[in-house]
């Protein structure tokens, strides 16, 4: 699909994807793991520029969970060059299209030099007014609940609000995507159908695409056809067609 069948109206703002099929990929090809995730990179760079086009304000990348980490310690090791190396070589052409870099995730687990390497990104793209790509690393959606619980319940116990202060607005201002609106259109790749601890309060709402793509095949034209099928659904929010339509 080309960029032209999409609707100029009703593009999401925000739109998160769980790239998924790296592994299975890489054994299609007969070769290791690692060279799925590589494969994995041009993916988020057609992504991304097909994101920039459409206007789409939001795209958050679910690159690192933080089940992840319990994977076999070679993998997790070539992730994290793989990581500093997609910086690195991306950084430029980030800039060059005004994408401004964020991280959700507890960045503290990750070896100093990606740590740095990831700060070093976001600062530098910090000024970029385009597109805001949000990757999650060491990311899960528990954590991220809980993290906010965490914040709110130092603030109690200070003294410095009260439990009635706590509504669904103060809680949201304590996630790690705070300033960010939920996610319209949540997109999984490879034929799963699992959220996978990925933005759980976020998704409250969102329409969920599943393709059947592997993530290294994904390309900006799938990301076009998830949004032509988002557009063309009713989003209800718990009303009645007839309401919507009124
Ligand atoms: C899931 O596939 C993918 C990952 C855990 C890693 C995703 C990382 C990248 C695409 C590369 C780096 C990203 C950026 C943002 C530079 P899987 O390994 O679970 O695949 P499988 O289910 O087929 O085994």
């Amino acid at each position: 699909m080309n960029i032209e069948q999409v609707s100029k109206s009703g593009i999401p703002r925000h739109v998160a994807v769980i790239m998924d099929g790296n592994g299975r990929w890489a054994q299609k090809h007969g070769s290791e793991r690692i060279l799925g995730h590589r494969q994995g990179v041009n993916s988020v760079r057609s992504i991304v520029e097909g994101a920039g086009e459409l206007g789409i304000e939001y795209l958050t990348l679910y690159a690192f969970s933080t089940e992840n980490w319990d994977r076999p310690k070679e993998e997790v090791s070539a992730l994290m060059v793989l990581l500093i190396d997609a910086i690195v070589q991306e950084i430029d052409n980030l800039n060059e299209k005004n994408v401004r870099m964020l991280v959700i995730g507890d960045l503290c687990c990750f070896p100093k030099e990606v740590e740095n390497k990831l700060r070093e990104a976001i600062q530098t793209t910090s000024k970029n007014t385009g597109l805001n790509l949000i990757l999650g690393l060491s990311y899960s959606g528990r954590w991220d609940i809980l993290e906010a619980v965490r914040k709110i319940s130092l603030e109690v116990k200070s003294g410095q609000i009260e439990v009635s202060d706590v509504n669904e607005q103060f809680f949201v201002d304590h996630l790690s995507t705070s300033g960010i609106p939920d996610p319209e259109l949540l997109i999984r790749t490879s034929g799963e159908f699992r959220i996978s601890n990925f933005l759980l309060w976020q998704i409250a709402y969102s329409e969920f695409y599943f393709s059947n793509i592997l993530w290294p095949d994904f390309r900006k034209e799938n990301l076009f056809e998830a949004i032509v099928d988002f557009q063309n659904r009713e989003r209800r929010f718990g009303k009645t067609s007839e309401q919507i339509r009124n």
